[in-house]
This record gives C-alpha cells, sequence and structure tokens, in this order.
C-alpha cells in the first residue's frame, strides 16, 4: 500500500509533540477508504485526523448546528498601524489582525490534547463566518511571504480563525471645528449573509482581555486616540436582521502641526502688512508692493489648506481665520489707497481754492517781513484788518510773493498769494513801512488732506492690532473652549 500506516503514524505521534505546527497536506480522495478503515481513536495520523474530520461528512457549505442554535463568533481586532486619516477622502487606513472564534463541534477531536495549528489552506474545506467590513472602501490581504493567515483547531472544536488586512475605511467627518476638531471613526464588523438566527458577532470582552487591541508603536501623524469603544449595531435591512459590531476610535486633532504650518505663518504675514503703516506715504511702490505681497501670499496659503479638504458647503473653523487674515491684509493695501488718495486730493484742493481766492480779486495782503525771524507761527485771521505792524513770515513757504525789497535789508515785503493759513510770524514794530493790511484771505481748509492722510495712518497703527488682537481672543478662546 501507498500508505505505510503503522510506522508513520507511529513516527508521527512521537514527532509531533502537542502544539506543534502541523502543516498538512489534505490527502487525494482514493486514500479515504484507506484511511477510514485504517482506524479511529488514538493510532491516527495528523493527516488521518483531519482526513477523518473533513472527508467524513463533513460539508463546508452548512454552518454548525445547522437548524439549531446560532453560531457565536467572537472577534477580536489587533491594530498594528493607524494612519493617513484623509480629510479629503474621509476616510483612514488600518492594519489589523482580525481573530475570529467560534465553535464548530464537527470538528472535535479526541487524539491530540492540545489545539492545533493547521495549514490555512484547510480553510477552503471547512465552513467559515461570512464577515465584512460594512464601511470598507478598500481592502488587501497580504500575501508576503504566505498568506498571513492562522488557523486553529481546539480538541473541543473551538476554531480560532486569524487574518491579517488592510483596511481602507470610511469615517465621515465633520469639520467644523477643523482643525480642533474631534472625529469618530468605526469599523463595522457585519455578516452579509447569515442573519442574527445563524450567525451572532459578539466582540471578545472576556476579563483580561480587549477586544480592540492598539499597538503600543501606533503613531498617528495628526491625530491622538483618545479612546476606543465598542459597541454593537445590528442592521436591520429589507432581507431581515444581521448582526454587526463595531469598534469607535476617539480620535483628537493635534493643533501643533497647524500651529507651525498655517497659524504662525498667517499671523505673520498679517503683521508683515502693518509695515506699511509706518512707510512713508510718499513711497507709493513700496507699500503697493507690500500690500499685494501679503495678499497674494494669504491667497497661496489658504489655497494651500484648503487643498487638503473636502469642499464641505459648511464653513469650517480655520475658513474663519484665513478669510479673516485675508480681510486684515487687503484692509490693509486698501488702507494705503485711501490715504494715497487723500493727500493727492491736498493739492487738487489747494490749486482749486487759490483758483478761487485769485479769481474773486480778493484783497492781498500785504506785510513787511523781517528776514530772519523765529517765533510764533499766526493764523492770518488773528492779523487784525487794519493792523499796520511788521508781520514776520516765513520767507521760504511760497506761498508768499515778494513785492519788494526795500533798502533795509532787513524787511522785505511779502504778498499773501494762496493760502489762507500760513506760519505767520508777527511782531510789533513802531515803524510801518508797508500800506495798512486790507481784510485777510478767507479762511483755507482747516485742516490739510495731507494732515488727514497722516491720521489715518497714525489710526491705523492703532486700530489694525487692536482689531486683531480682539479678533484672536475671541477666535482661540471659542475654539479651544470647545476643544
Ligand atoms: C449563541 O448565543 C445565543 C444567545 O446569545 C444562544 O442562544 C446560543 O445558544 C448560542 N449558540 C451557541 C452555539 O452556543
Ligand atoms: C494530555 O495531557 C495530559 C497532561 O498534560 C497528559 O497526562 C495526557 O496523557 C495527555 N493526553 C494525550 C492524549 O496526549
Ligand atoms: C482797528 O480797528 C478797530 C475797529 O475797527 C479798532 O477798535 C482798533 O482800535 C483798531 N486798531 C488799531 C491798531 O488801529
Ligand atoms: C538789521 O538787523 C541787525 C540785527 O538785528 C541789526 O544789527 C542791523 O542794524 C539791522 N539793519 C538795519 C538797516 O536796520
Amino acid at each position: 500500500m501507498w500508505w505505510p500506516a503503522g510506522p508513520r503514524t507511529s513516527s508521527s505521534r512521537t514527532m509531533a509533540p502537542p502544539g506543534l505546527l502541523l502543516t498538512l497536506l489534505l490527502l487525494p480522495p482514493y486514500h479515504v477508504s484507506g484511511q477510514q478503515s485504517g482506524g479511529s481513536g488514538k493510532g491516527k495520523s495528523p493527516t488521518q485526523l483531519l482526513d477523518s474530520l473533513l472527508l467524513s461528512g463533513y460539508d463546508a457549505r452548512i454552518r454548525p448546528n445547522f437548524n439549531g442554535p446560532s453560531v457565536n463568533v467572537t472577534l477580536d481586532v489587533f491594530i498594528n498601524s493607524f494612519g493617513s486619516i484623509q480629510a479629503s477622502t474621509m476616510d483612514y487606513k488600518v492594519n489589523i489582525f482580525l481573530r475570529q472564534r467560534w465553535n464548530d463541534p464537527r470538528l472535535q477531536f479526541k487524539e491530540y490534547n492540545e489545539s492545533l495549528s493547521i495549514d490555512p489552506s484547510i480553510l477552503n474545506k471547512i465552513w467559515m463566518p461570512d464577515l465584512f467590513f460594512a464601511n470598507e472602501k478598500g481592502a488587501t490581504f497580504h500575501t508576503v511571504t504566505t498568506m498571513n493567515r492562522l488557523f486553529r483547531v481546539s480538541p473541543t472544536g473551538d476554531i480560532l480563525y486569524s487574518l491579517r488586512l488592510t483596511l481602507r475605511l470610511a469615517c465621515p467627518m465633520q469639520l467644523q471645528r477643523f482643525p480642533m476638531d474631534h472625529q469618530v471613526c468605526i469599523m463595522q464588523l457585519e455578516s452579509f449573509g447569515y442573519t442574527t438566527r445563524d450567525l451572532q458577532f459578539k466582540w471578545n470582552d472576556e476579563e483580561g482581555s480587549m477586544p480592540v487591541q492598539t499597538s503600543p508603536e501606533v503613531e498617528l501623524p495628526q491625530f491622538e486616540i483618545e479612546s476606543v469603544e465598542t459597541a454593537s449595531c445590528l442592521k436591520v435591512y429589507s432581507t431581515g436582521l444581521y448582526t454587526c459590531v463595531e469598534a469607535r476610535f476617539y480620535l483628537k486633532r493635534q493643533l501643533s502641526y497647524f500651529m507651525m504650518q498655517t497659524y504662525t505663518p498667517t499671523i505673520l504675514i498679517v503683521v508683515l502688512s502693518w509695515v506699511s503703516f509706518w512707510i512713508n506715504m510718499d513711497a507709493a511702490p513700496a507699500r503697493t508692493g507690500l500690500g499685494i505681497t501679503t495678499v497674494l501670499t494669504m491667497t497661496t496659503k489658504s489655497t494651500g489648506v484648503s487643498a487638503d479638504l473636502p469642499k464641505v458647503s459648511y464653513v469650517k473653523a480655520i475658513d474663519i481665520w484665513m478669510a479673516v487674515c485675508m480681510m486684515f491684509v487687503f484692509a490693509a493695501l486698501l488702507e494705503f489707497a485711501a490715504v494715497n488718495f487723500t493727500a493727492r486730493l491736498q493739492k487738487v484742493e489747494v490749486e482749486k481754492w487759490g483758483r478761487r481766492f485769485s479769481r474773486k480779486k480778493q484783497p492781498q495782503v500785504q506785510v513787511r517781513v523781517q528776514k530772519r525771524c523765529i517765533g510764533i507761527q499766526k493764523n492770518i485771521d488773528d492779523v487784525p484788518p487794519n493792523y499796520t505792524g511788521l508781520i514776520l513770515v516765513d520767507s521760504q513757504d511760497p506761498r508768499w510773493e515778494q513785492m519788494e525789497t526795500n533798502a533795509n535789508e532787513n524787511e522785505t515785503s511779502f504778498t499773501y498769494k494762496t493760502m489762507g493759513v500760513a506760519p505767520l510770524i508777527a511782531e510789533r514794530e513802531e515803524e510801518v513801512k508797508a500800506p495798512p493790511p486790507k481784510p485777510a484771505a478767507p479762511p483755507g481748509p482747516p485742516e490739510t488732506f495731507r494732515d488727514k492722510a497722516e491720521k489715518i495712518d497714525a489710526v491705523s497703527r492703532i486700530v489694525f492690532p487692536m482689531i486683531f488682537l480682539l479678533f484672536n481672543i475671541g477666535y482661540w478662546s471659542s475654539l479651544l473652549a470647545m476643544f
């Protein structure tokens, strides 16, 4: 006979201490009869044992306890790695060992004391729970160097089946508070074809065992696993009630990455845009350059941030931040436009005013002036119309027109040409050489536009940082309160 039953059996017995990994090849069918007749009980080789288990009436198409109590499958999951939680696609990847334990009374044996580790190719010949991941988007088995599966059967017919999987699981996210958000990612293990009458999953929650165990090396790039919870998620479909268990991963996003990559740079850009308020308003190229650069940098920054995020319809916390920062840099640019425009208004207004004044042939003020003079500034309005003293003016001011130069080198006669406001320096002198001054010219613009423009800059230096500070206080307190 091809099969040397006796010696092989005994040698196997001695060579196979309990718990030894047995890699068994299933026998071709023509050995069935010999092996079956070869005997039952202690004298069986492992091959004979398995053959006797699988070939003598075992039907993989029928679940254990057919028509009887449901098969109860105990599950546990060991997480090797957990990562790439992507907001843009709303999914995450896990690499797990999925362990299923169930009892198949048809696989009981007495020949060995301990459970046997058998090559997983046997799985094609026995019944298995039809577990699937309800929120799976994609999954891969691992086949290097062999299929990463484990199969163990104990003398009582308890089966342990473990396999290594990489899964991409959907994780619907609420991103309103992004990047200070908490997410709950779930993993649902469900039976595809057997209703709860036939198959029931439950988590392995015996004492001392964790149904979902995470490898201590698991390190998430952006998140921190706060806790893992397990629950039941019975599914009701039109075809019946299906058993389902789920693991819920409570994740908390770590802010430090966004602090360094998003918040700090944008704060610096906003602060940079304020530098413009300290630059001379006549330096238009410098100030527009600064303004446009900051606006463009903000645009790039916010595009970069939203590229990693799904195009959701609601507003996220980071959108508010980006929008406000954008408004600040834009407002700084507009502020310069206002300043520049106001300053230019000065020239226009002065010319208009001057033209009107000369058109009306207003009596001109003629004053005598001492060339070297230092003193208080006076408004032309303060000079009484019949004042016949000497008024000292700043002879460098182009608004005064030199009329005559006296023989006295210290005195010159000037005529007030255009402006109502002029730096007059009055000084009384007993000797009157000029004709009595005529009524003063109508008052000019009370405050020059250039002064106004400077005031806009001065106010902006205070107001912009204050508003930004207030916004920051409001933004961070409201978000961190919820964090
Ligand atoms: C499985 O559990 C259910 C209830 O939880 C029980 O009625 C049934 O008998 C169990 N099945 C087996 C094979 O023990
Ligand atoms: C089972 O184990 C016990 C003790 O470990 C031992 O005494 C017994 O002989 C073993 N039986 C078989 C069938 O190996
Ligand atoms: C100027 O005229 C006012 C009245 O019109 C008169 O009260 C005043 O004394 C005069 N001042 C001088 C310096 O003449
Ligand atoms: C011009 O002013 C100087 C210094 O104030 C003085 O010494 C000189 O006498 C003055 N000249 C005339 C012509 O008044």
